[in-house]
């Protein structure tokens, strides 16, 4: 589809993940030639639903669904290459060859057997406060190891150099020493399994492998039009989010320029998906979680469970305060709200616009985890709505309580809403202004 508005653009979440992204992406795929991950690994998972099909993608670009899409793993994306190859399996299985249209950066850093294993023990060792509440996938050891750089691995080691068995050998030993002594338990790593499966990954994958910065630069000098996809979200930003509750990469499109190797300035567009409400899964403060009736509710009506681990998301009112911060950092266009028909049936609806720490009002979020943990929420309370929204395709169609509380929304943190979701399948989407002109909104439930 071509259309006058295509840019390059990102899509990434305000929030602490799950904000919606892979289906945001999935609709803006037609108009764009090129989706590219920047960072994160096989912690993200971004949903899909086409009619009764659901696609749920963690390390693949959302692209990978569009026939039109070349699909770049970029050199800031931790890739467990095991668990790459078995989501290229699970599309083909499914009739989707990502494989021929796949390209993966010789840069980006792997993640090996003993990083998820890592994960897990350390996450096990730590006291009920210091547990982060991973998703295990090895992501904080992996770039652990990039930022050590002696102890990594890359993906160019993996297909280019011939001694990288021996090295996978020894880095197997010492960390299973390190294991054992740390926690007792060296987790049964076997040197040789780890060798014999990631040659096997290797061969399936050494066809897909390139400087994915020189063909991105390429293709964009070819008009090719590029798509950025974010995993994770910004208050899950090793630098901006509520660390030390956060993953280890730069989430928002500030991590495009290392992640991908192409600088933000390029950006036409800068979506930031967010939902009505707010969710977090692991642990980590939230000022507006609702620990009570209200939270549980939220969380059945939008099926809040996580993509990846399946654990249940804590719920909460939409933060205006973190919303605000946040699309300042990444200076965000346009505004996804996705999930207002999951708001439906309530009385009223509650907006945090204001942290109250110490009895002082605060406009940002404190540094500190304990500081924020403590921090209050000032709460601005709104009509709610009970109709059904989910056929409803038009803002203008909306009921007068939902399009009050969207105008709330682009009042407090200061960002037109072009997208709006009203139910989890593509088709359920509202989309005004020149983001009208690139995503063409699907009649049809299939792919
Ligand atoms: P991502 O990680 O940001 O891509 O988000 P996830 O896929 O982890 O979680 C978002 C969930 O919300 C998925 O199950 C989507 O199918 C669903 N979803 C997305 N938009 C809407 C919406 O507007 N309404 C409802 N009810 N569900 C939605
Ligand atoms: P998508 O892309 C929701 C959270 C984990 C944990 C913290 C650190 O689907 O939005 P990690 O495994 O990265 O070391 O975990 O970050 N987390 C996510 N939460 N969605 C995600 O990705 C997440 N990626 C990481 O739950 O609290
Ligand atoms: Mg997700």
């Amino acid at each position: 589809m071509k259309t006058m508005n295509r840019a390059h653009t990102c899509v990434f979440g305000l929030g602490w993940g799950d904000e919606g992204k892979g289906k945001i992406v999935d609709l803006l795929c037609p108009s764009f030639d090129v989706v590219v991950r920047y960072n994160g690994g096989a912690n993200a998972g971004h949903t899909v639903c086409v009619g009764p099909e659901k696609f749920a993608l963690h390390l693949l670009p959302t692209g990978a669904l569009h026939a039109n899409v070349v699909s770049v793993i970029g050199p800031g994306v931790a890739v467990d290459p095991i668990q790459l190859v078995q989501e290229i399996d699970q599309l083909s299985q499914r009739g989707i060859d990502v494989s021929s249209r796949l390209k993966l950066s010789d840069r980006a850093h792997l993640v090996l057997a003993y990083h998820k294993l890592e994960d897990q023990l350390s996450e096990r060792a730590a006291g009920a406060s210091e547990r982060i509440g991973t998703t295990a996938r090895g992501i904080g050891p992996c770039y652990a190891d990039k930022m050590k750089r002696s102890t990594a691995v890359r993906v160019a080691d993996l297909v280019y150099d011939s001694d990288i068995d021996d090295r996978i050998r020894k880095l197997v030993g010492a960390r299973k020493a390190l294991f054992q002594s740390l926690y007792g338990d060296d987790g049964g790593l076997d040197a040789d399994a780890v060798v014999s499966d990631l040659a096997a990954a290797r061969q399936r994958l050494s066809a897909t492998v390139c400087d994915t910065t020189v063909f991105l630069h390429e293709a964009m000098a070819a008009g090719k039009i590029v798509l950025f996809e974010g995993a994770n979200g910004i208050l899950l930003d090793v630098d901006h989010g509520t660390y030390p509750f956060v993953t280890s990469s730069s989430t928002g499109p500030h991590g495009i320029g290392a992640g991908a190797g192409v600088p933000s300035g390029h950006l036409g567009r800068i979506i930031g998906t967010i939902k009505s409400y707010a969710t977090r899964v692991g642990s980590g403060p939230f000022v507006s979680e609702l620990k009570d009736k209200t939270g549980d509710r939220i969380r059945e009506q939008g099926r809040e469970f996580g993509t990846t681990t399946g654990r249940p998301r804590r719920c909460g009112w939409f933060d205006a305060v973190a919303s605000r911060h946040a699309a300042a950092i990444a200076g965000v266009t346009d505004l996804a709200l996705l999930h207002l028909d999951t708001l439906r049936g309530f009385n009223e609806i509650g907006i945090c616009t204001g942290y109250r720490l110490d009895g002082r009002s605060i406009s940002a979020p404190p540094a500190l985890a304990q500081d924020l943990e403590r921090t209050e929420p000032i709460l601005e309370m709104v009509p709610g709505w009970h109709e059904d929204l989910q056929s409803i395709r038009r803002f203008e169609d909306l009921p007068e309580a939902t399009r009050r509380y969207i105008d709330r929304i682009e009042s407090l943190v200061g960002v037109a809403v072009s997208i709006a979701g009203v139910g989890p399948d593509r088709s359920q989407i509202l989309v005004r202004g020149p983001l009208a002109d690139v995503i063409r909104i699907p009649e049809s439930t299939t792919l």
